[in-house]
This record gives C-alpha cells, structure tokens and sequence, in this order.
C-alpha cells in the first residue's frame, strides 16, 4: 500500500480525496498498488466530514511520517507551500501539485531536489487543469522540436469573451454576472489583466525550451479594455477575440506573449468557448496538434492531480525525466516581433492613419464616427510609433 498526502483541504484538494475514492478501482489498477489518502493537512477543522480523522493541522506529523510516499499539494501560493515542497522533496517523497504559481516561480529547483532525492515534482493540473498538457509535452512529444504553443489558459476571461461574443455585452457587466455565479473571483485581477495565463505560458515555454522562461519577463495585457464594439468589428471580419498566451521560437529567438488577439473562426482556437482551455502545440515533425477540455474546477483539476500520484506510484525510488533546466531563456522584446494590427481611430484621423500607416485594410461594420482597419505586418516598434503619430482609439493584435 502507498500512503498519500494531501496539503490543503480546498476546493482541489477535497476533489483529490474524492477521485482517489470513487476510482479507487481503475486507480488501483494503473498505479500497481492500492493508494490510501493517510492524512490530510489544513489549518481548519472538518466536523461531519467522511474524511475527518484524517486531517492533521501539523505539517511535521506527514514530513516525519516515513510511510507518506506522496503527496498532493493543492494549497496554492507561495507560502507555506514552497518551503513544505521543498522539505518534502528532500525527504524523498514525490510532490504532486496543481500549483501554478509555485511551479512557475521555483520549478527548475523543485524539479531538481527531486531527483537529487530519488523522488519527483510533477504539476500536470497547474496548466489547464485537467486537460494532459504536461505529460504531452515531457513524454510524448519527444522525437519533435517544438517551435510554438498557442494556448487559451485561461477559463475565467474565456467566458467572459465568450459571453461578449454571444450577447454584444460589455465587460463590466459580464464580469459582474460572472462574479454572481461564482465563476469570476471577487478580485478578479489575476484572471483579467492575464496573470494567470502568464504563470500558465511560462511553464509551457520552459518545457518547449527545457531551460527557464521567467514569467516576469513575459509581456502581459489583460482583457480589461475590450469592448462591445471591438467584437463588431470582430465578427465583420468574421473573427473573434480570445486571450492568447503565446510562445514562439523563431531563427534561435524566443518569444513569450500574453494578449487579447483577433483570430479566423476557421482557427481551432475560435472554437473554444466558456470556461474551456486549448491549448495548440506545433512540432516540426507533427505540424499541429490540440488538447482540450476543463481547465479549471474541482473534478477535473483533482484528476490531473491524481494522473500524477498514479505516475510517482509506478515510480517509487525512480527518477522521471523532466527537461526544465534553471538555465535562464532570453526572451527577445516584443517590441521586435511582428504582425498584423487592428486598429479603430476617430473618424476625422481616418486620412492621417492611411498616411501614416500606409496601405491598410478598411474594415466597415457601421460604427458611426469611426475608421477601422487593419495594417500590413509591422514590429511592435513601428507600429507604436504611427499609432502614437496618430493617436488611436484602441488596437488589438491580429493572430
Ligand atoms: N482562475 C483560473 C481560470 C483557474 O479561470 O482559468 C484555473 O487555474
């Protein structure tokens, strides 16, 4: 029998407690030996609770537990859940974590205290939830050079994109239903200004690299300015508008992006709608490929978790390969990289924006007092010199 953890009795780590417990069987089965949740850490009590008697408020009873062999992180944040990884992984047991702000922050060094312990770190759930990501990645996209990732990593901005699409709202009043149903945060920056599918792109980059991408160096615009009448312009152009988080090598460049973008509805991605996450993944042997589904919620996050303590059970005392070294990625300025731009001005600059931005596409969806086009491909950099020539209303970049 594996004795497991699990650290932090919240929304995903109540959903572990319950994956492990209703596919006990097929759970049983993959892993070659029955797993049985030992303890459970939090802070809080659980009366009436099935699992109860299993909760511990002390982290030093499962560290010094030599019979926990794995453990499933769910606690979130930085701290304590670093420095209770870290002493987990240095006393040989594996850590499995939905984490992604802990996997993005310190995942090189986490990665490589495991295996200087004979144990793993392995984080399938802290992108996209429950859609394998992770695992295709580091196992079976091994024979390809992987030169981009696109991906919608986030479910929060996704519905509400979604939502704005479908009923000509706006985001204020989408964002505020979709606090009322519990969808959206109270404070929902994380999500909005594109946080999180920062952390999420960083750990994707690292792994098409193998070496670390910091998320702090990657440029980062939110949906917060999006507005009805960009998804006017959208659908006369028969596109829509998604976060994408990006990440692209090109001639020995690396580039790393999140931004509200217009994509074709012929492109895969328009396809995602709701909280769904997509995330397309191009290798120079493969061409493109897509892994879709849930990327938030308790079930399947729990999942993703639990695909992860399955694989260190079948691991025990073996090491398994991940390539995320803590060598550090230059990521080349966006500033540098080109496209196509959308760009809406006011009506009287319409001759100025054909003058200075030269030959451009006019997009006409009958917004009064208003002239919209589209630009030829251009840098960043020479795009936001003619755009602050000629002072535009709003631009978004075209995918
Ligand atoms: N807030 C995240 C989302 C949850 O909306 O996708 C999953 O990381």
């Amino acid at each position: 029998m594996i004795q497991v953890a699990v650290f932090g009795y919240g929304t995903v780590g109540s959903g572990v407690v319950e994956v492990i417990e209703k596919n006990k069987a097929e759970i049983n089965k993959k892993a070659g030996e029955e797993l049985n949740v030992k303890y459970i850490l939090d802070l809080r009590d659980f009366p009436g609770d099935p699992y109860e008697d299993k909760v511990v408020h002390d982290v030093e009873t499962i560290l010094n537990d030599p019979e926990v062999q794995i453990i499933c992180e769910t606690m979130g944040g930085l701290k304590p859940a670093y420095d209770y990884t870290k002493r987990a992984l240095l006393a040989g047991k594996s850590v499995c974590t939905s984490n992604k702000e802990l996997v993005a922050t310190h995942g090189p060094e986490l990665i490589q205290i495991a295996h200087d312990n004979q144990c793993n770190y392995l984080f399938e759930a802290s992108v996209g939830g429950g859609i394998p990501i992770i695992r295709p990645l580091n196992y079976s996209l091994t024979a390809e050079k992987i030169d981009a990732i696109t991906g919608i990593l986030n479910g929060t901005t996704n519905y509400i994109l979604s939502k704005m699409e479908k009923e000509g709202a706006d985001f204020a009043d989408v964002l505020k239903e979709a606090q009322e149903k519990g969808y959206a945060e109270r404070n929902p920056e994380a999500d909005v200004e594109g946080y999180d599918a920062c952390r999420k792109i960083a750990i994707l980059s690292s792994l098409m690299c193998g070496k670390n991408v910091n998320y702090e160096d990657i440029y980062t615009e939110g949906i917060t300015k999006i507005t009805s009448t960009d998804f006017v312009y959208a659908k006369a152009m028969n596109k829509t508008i998604k976060l994408l988080a990006q990440s692209k090598e090109e001639d020995g460049k690396f580039y790393a992006m999140v931004s509200p973008c217009m994509i074709g509805m012929d492109h895969p991605l328009s396809m995602v709608n709701d909280v769904f996450n997509a995330v397309f993944v191009h290798g120079n042997m493969l061409g493109d490929s897509m892994y879709y589904g849930r990327g938030a919620g308790k079930l399947p996050t729990a999942s993703a978790v639990v695909s992860d303590v399955v694989d260190c059970a079948r691991h025990i005392g073996k090491v398994i390969m991940c390539f995320w070294d803590a060598e550090k990625v230059s990521l080349t300025g966006i500033e540098q990289a080109s496209r196509k731009f959308f760009v809406r001005v006011s009506a009287d600059k319409a001759q100025a924006a054909k003058e200075t931005f030269g030959n451009v596409e006019t997009v006409d969806a009958n917004v009064t007092g208003e002239f919209a086009f589209v630009t030829d491909v251009m840098t960043e950099k020479e795009f936001n010199e003619k755009a602050e020539k000629v002072g535009i209303i709003s631009r978004i970049r075209m995918e």
